[in-house]
């Protein structure tokens, strides 16, 4: 007979043998910084998550800080928004500022800047529109310039969310052409047109005013075409590939770990953080289990950084132990 139950007897053999771990240093935590003053509003579908003025935020970095979470992703959103996002790619833009800000007074954190138009435009969409379309070729240019403004604001990271072709190599070109080569670029390459990122929009104002994403966000039928993308990025010269979400595309995290020699980050988004929360706080299942199940499945896929708003709870579970 094989005893298998002999490398399970106690926490400290299972530990020896355990194929998949898991470090604070791997995980991500996206934060929401809103122009205004004094505020720290809850979002209702994202229990413990809030949206800062500026004046509010060195709190929430200083929880950031004490959890030992070393890497931020920042959502900024504008008050005023208009047809082409022009607030995305202001240098005095809330995103911009707030990159400033927690450089200046914590240069120790990695700061990454989501790269987008949606949260900036007034139709929501995450790239320049024209009679009801999204036009590819012109919104190059607007998120190339975000990205600049956020790299000579501080930011470490730049990880354009948008799915516009080509915009990988156009970033790249113009942080370059501003001597920005050693600013990072994470792609969103697998980002999928999902109903998970609904709790996210409540939170980033960012919803589509008409229609959906479908014609930029890709099928969730499609693995292969999670493959094109990552390479395509890999070609016009990301760092970091991502998939998003996560945990219902854990397939696709693992395909990709096969298929590529690059880091890969997986975004837990805001649904999959919802549903978790309202189960938790509903007393049905156990918030610490389900969670860390979750981190370990994600890493066991293949994913070598976690982007979740879980992070800070994670970490300070990992540091009890
Ligand atoms: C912006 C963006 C979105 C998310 C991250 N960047 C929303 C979207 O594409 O509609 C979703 C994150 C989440 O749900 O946690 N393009
Ligand atoms: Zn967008």
């Amino acid at each position: 007979m094989k005893r298998r139950r002999r490398l399970r007897v106690n926490e400290t053999i299972r530990s020896l043998v355990r194929e998949t771990s898991l470090q604070i240093s791997e995980l991500v935590y996206p934060i929401f910084v809103m122009e205004g003053e004094n505020i720290k509003n809850p979002v209702d579908s994202m229990l413990g998550i809030y949206q800062f003025s500026l004046d509010r935020l060195e709190e929430e970095l200083l929880r950031i800080l004490d959890s030992g979470v070393k890497s931020i992703l920042i959502f900024g959103i504008p008050s005023h928004k208009d047809e082409l996002g022009s607030e995305a790619y202001n240098m005095d833009g809330i995103t911009q500022k707030a990159i400033r800000f927690i450089k200046s007074k914590y240069p120790e954190f990695i700061v990454i800047a989501d790269i987008c138009l949606c949260e900036y435009t007034s139709h929501g969409h995450c790239g320049v529109i024209k009679e009801g379309k999204v036009l590819n070729d012109e919104t190059l240019p607007l998120l190339s310039k975000m990205a600049v403004t956020c790299a000579k604001s501080g930011a470490d990271i730049i990880a354009p969310s948008d799915m516009m072709d080509g915009h990988i190599g156009a970033i790249r070109q113009a942080l370059d052409e501003h001597d920005y080569i050693d600013t990072v670029i994470m792609a969103y390459s697998a980002k999928y047109s999902s109903g998970y990122y609904s709790p996210f929009r409540d939170a980033a104002h960012s919803a589509p005013s008409f229609g959906d994403r479908k014609t930029y966000q890709m099928d969730y039928g499609n693995v292969k075409e999670a493959i094109r993308e990552i390479k395509d990025d890999i070609d016009e010269g990301a760092d970091i590939v991502m998939v998003k979400p996560a945990l219902a595309y854990l397939d696709v995290i693992k395909t990709a770990a096969l298929e590529t020699e690059y880091p890969i980050a997986a975004y837990n988004v805001s649904g999959e953080y919802a549903m978790v929360k309202a189960a938790a706080i509903n007393g049905w299942i156990d918030e610490k289990k389900i969670v860390m199940e979750n981190m370990v499945a994600m890493k066991r896929a293949g994913a070598n950084i976690i982007i979740t708003y879980h992070a800070l709870d994670v970490a300070n579970w990992l540091k009890e132990k």
